[in-house]
């Protein structure tokens, strides 16, 4: 008999039933989407899920909006609870250690403070831009960086930033376990947004493009009309 696949809720209703109930545990994913797309509401959505059950969870932010600012902005959402804020969800900015230090040592500042917190859920929003910074091989970068959160028991959701009309940054998408795709389309005068699953590995999921909503009381909803 095959091993059972262990899932944890993405957080994002109607995506863990195109999934076959959840994220793989452990696993290290992958959320791209151009700006505005809804990344950092998913990946604010995954931690809140698991805090919800007790889980500790980490998010690392890394330079785009400093950490007071993104939490200004998801404080809007409901599903944000500052009770969980530095105890279940630790926040943590390393966009200055980006900044000044070699890919080794940002990888060691990794370890170190998961190390200590030892989270099941972690986010690091966004990881591309790490490649403005490091001076040395980005796909090793990422390569080592996946490694590293495959020895880890947790689920760890990397964001994505993608010029529009780009699907996701090539340089990760074999490395990770899962892809999961935010995006825009214009439809006549209207722009609607969709989400797609294009790899989850050990996992029979929906193919194609899905409509979604992004709502104040749950962030990402995805519309079941057409699964
Ligand atoms: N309270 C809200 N209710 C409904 N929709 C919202 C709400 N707040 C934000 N949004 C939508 O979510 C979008 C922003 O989502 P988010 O910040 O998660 O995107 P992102 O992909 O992380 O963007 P960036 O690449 O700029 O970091 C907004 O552009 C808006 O369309
Ligand atoms: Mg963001």
């Amino acid at each position: 008999m095959n091993d059972a696949i262990i899932r944890r809720s993405s957080g994002t209703p109607g995506l863990d039933e195109m999934i076959s109930g959840g994220f793989p545990f452990p696993s290290v994913l992958l959320v791209a989407g151009s700006a505005g797309t809804g990344k950092t509401t998913f990946a604010q959505k995954f931690l809140f899920e698991g805090a919800k059950n007790g889980e500790q969870c980490i998010f690392f932010t890394t330079l785009s909006e400093p950490t007071q600012w993104m939490l200004r902005f998801s404080s809007q959402f409901e599903f944000v609870d500052p009770e969980y804020f530095g105890r279940e969800i630790v926040y943590i900015d390393i966009g200055h250690d980006i900044r000044e230090r070699g890919s080794h040592e940002i990888l060691d500042v990794l370890d170190e403070k998961i190390a200590e917190i030892m989270p099941q859920r972690i986010v690091i929003d966004p990881i591309t831009i790490v490649c403005d910074f490091i001076e040395d091989n980005y796909r090793t970068f990422l390569f080592d960086l996946v490694t590293r959160l495959k020895n880890w028991d947790c689920v760890t959701v990397l964001t994505g930033e993608v010029a529009p009309g780009q699907l996701y940054p090539p340089e990760i998408a074999h490395a990770v376990d899962g892809i999961v795709l935010l995006m825009y389309s214009h439809e006549g005068d209207e722009r609607r947004k969709y989400i797609e699953v294009l790899k989850m590995r050990g996992t029979n999921h929906v193919t194609g493009k899905q409509s979604i909503d992004i709502t104040t009381e749950e962030g990402i909803v995805v519309l079941k009309s057409k699964f």
